[in-house]
């Protein structure tokens, strides 16, 4: 078998053998093929795609790239969470402490930030001392402690998703629903746990722009999931906008701590709590919907929550004083006003430009060896629906660097729309495939 053949057997639309998959992720695993041909295999299957099959065998070549982590001593069943990707997307940092406070142990891989989305493992990275490489000991011990663990891919665990993340990031090619599924579900599948909740984003910040395309991926990753005897729910969420007023790493989890303390922006919230809600259905499936809403309500507002949050951060090496002292994240050196450039309503925020103006100003990668700026991100001041008047503040942007920061302001100018008619946000919740 020749790597440049099956190059171009995808190129030309055909379907891939589970062998012929199997050698394309050993050979780069290996370090037998070279990024530049591994990226040109990426982007025949972006343009090609691969069907059910392929996907399957995808996934489990992933998985085989490393060990499947063996959660059966932690009593009682373990519940994971995974989102396909949006911008300001911080619900993995609230919903595992959430559940955790509940007694429900979780087991997370997440990954980095991907294309225009941020990334949980980078976000987690910005709180001073963070360790998200642990090893599967140091996993398991951890949610044995403190009920919940959120890691990073490493050469034990899906270390071909490591890879090929960190090649589709900066190689045009993450938007492709078999390259989507198989990297989230080989990590849910490798990370061991019984339940799985996915996130699916849907909107111009997310992958899937569409709600037809959202259900199309949601029911590929179920389908997934299902031949590894796991139960999975899909949450469908709105991403036109970004979830909740920051987007940047350290801004995010500032962000996540306000939300597990009760004063969340609504819509963050709403979501935050649905997912929770539905990782407890999965854990109890003889719980009502109101119950296990309760349930979540009651451990943010007892502070358990955020308790739980502080446990989490200082059993993987964080400095767990963030939560009472948002100082010690540090502040980006500058702020660059966005202004509103018309009186009128905010009709809208495109989610994606936002992302792109953040990965401007510093909070993303462009080549794998970009260094993260983990104080660099924005502030969305206004809400769609809100009054403007000409020159109001509508947005900050958080950088470093200055030159970055106008640029960032300069997309940023292209992210909203000002209209004469007040608009409503639509409901963050679009649909829940149990
Ligand atoms: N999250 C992942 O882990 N992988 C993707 O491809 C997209 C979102």
């Amino acid at each position: 078998m020749h790597f440049l053949d099956l190059i171009i057997k995808k190129r030309n639309g055909n379907k891939l053998s589970d062998e012929e998959i199997r050698y394309i992720v050993s050979s780069y695993v290996d370090g037998e093929v070279p990024d530049y041909q591994m990226s040109a295999f990426l982007m025949a299957v972006y343009f090609k795609g691969m069907d059910m099959e392929e996907t399957v065998s995808l996934t489990d070549a992933i998985i085989k790239s490393g060990e499947i982590v063996d959660l059966s001593d932690i009593p009682g069943k373990v519940i994971d969470k995974h989102s396909t990707g949006g911008v300001g997307d911080k619900a993995t940092v609230v919903v595992g402490p959430i559940l955790a406070a509940l007694n429900v142990p979780v087991a997370k891989m997440s990954g980095r930030g991907l294309g225009f989305t941020g990334g949980t493992i980078d976000k987690l990275e910005s709180i001073p001392g963070f360790r998200s490489e642990l090893s599967i000991e140091e996993f398991k011990d951890v949610i044995k402690k403190v009920n919940y663990s959120d890691i990073a891919q490493t050469k034990n665990l899906c270390y071909a998703d490591k890879l090929l993340y960190g090649l589709r990031d900066v190689t045009g090619t993450v938007e492709e629903k078999s390259l989507i599924a198989s990297s989230i579900m080989s990590k849910k599948i490798a990370s061991g746990a019984d339940g799985i909740v996915l996130d699916v984003k849907v909107g111009s910040g997310a992958f899937m722009k569409n709600k037809w395309s959202a259900e199309e991926i949601a029911r590929l990753m179920i389908g997934i999931g299902r031949q590894y005897g796991k139960k999975v729910t899909a949450v469908l969420s709105d991403m036109e906008c970004p979830l909740g007023k920051y987007v940047g790493n350290s801004l995010e989890i500032i962000e996540a701590m306000e939300i597990l303390k009760g004063n969340g922006d609504p819509r963050a919230e709403k979501l935050c709590k649905t997912i929770a809600k539905e990782m407890l259905l999965l854990y109890n499936d003889s719980l009502s919907d109101e119950a296990a809403m309760g349930m979540v309500n009651k451990v943010i507002e007892n502070g358990k929550a955020i308790e739980c949050f502080r446990r989490f951060v200082e059993a993987q090496g964080g400095d767990g004083r963030i939560v009472d002292d948002y100082s010690i994240m540090g502040e980006a050196r500058y702020k660059i006003e966005v202004k509103a450039d018309r009186a009128g309503y905010i009709g809208g925020w495109n989610a994606e430009v936002i992302g792109r103006a953040c990965l401007e100003a510093g909070s993303g990668r462009r080549t794998k060896e970009d260094a993260i700026d983990y104080l660099a991100g924005a502030y969305i001041g206004k809400s769609i629906g809100e009054q403007v008047k000409t020159g109001d503040t509508i947005a900050v942007i958080y950088t470093n660097d200055k030159k970055k920061g106008e640029m960032a302001k300069r997309i940023m100018q292209k992210a909203y729309i000002v209209s004469d008619i007040k608009t409503v946000p639509g409901d963050v919740i679009l649909s829940i495939i149990r």
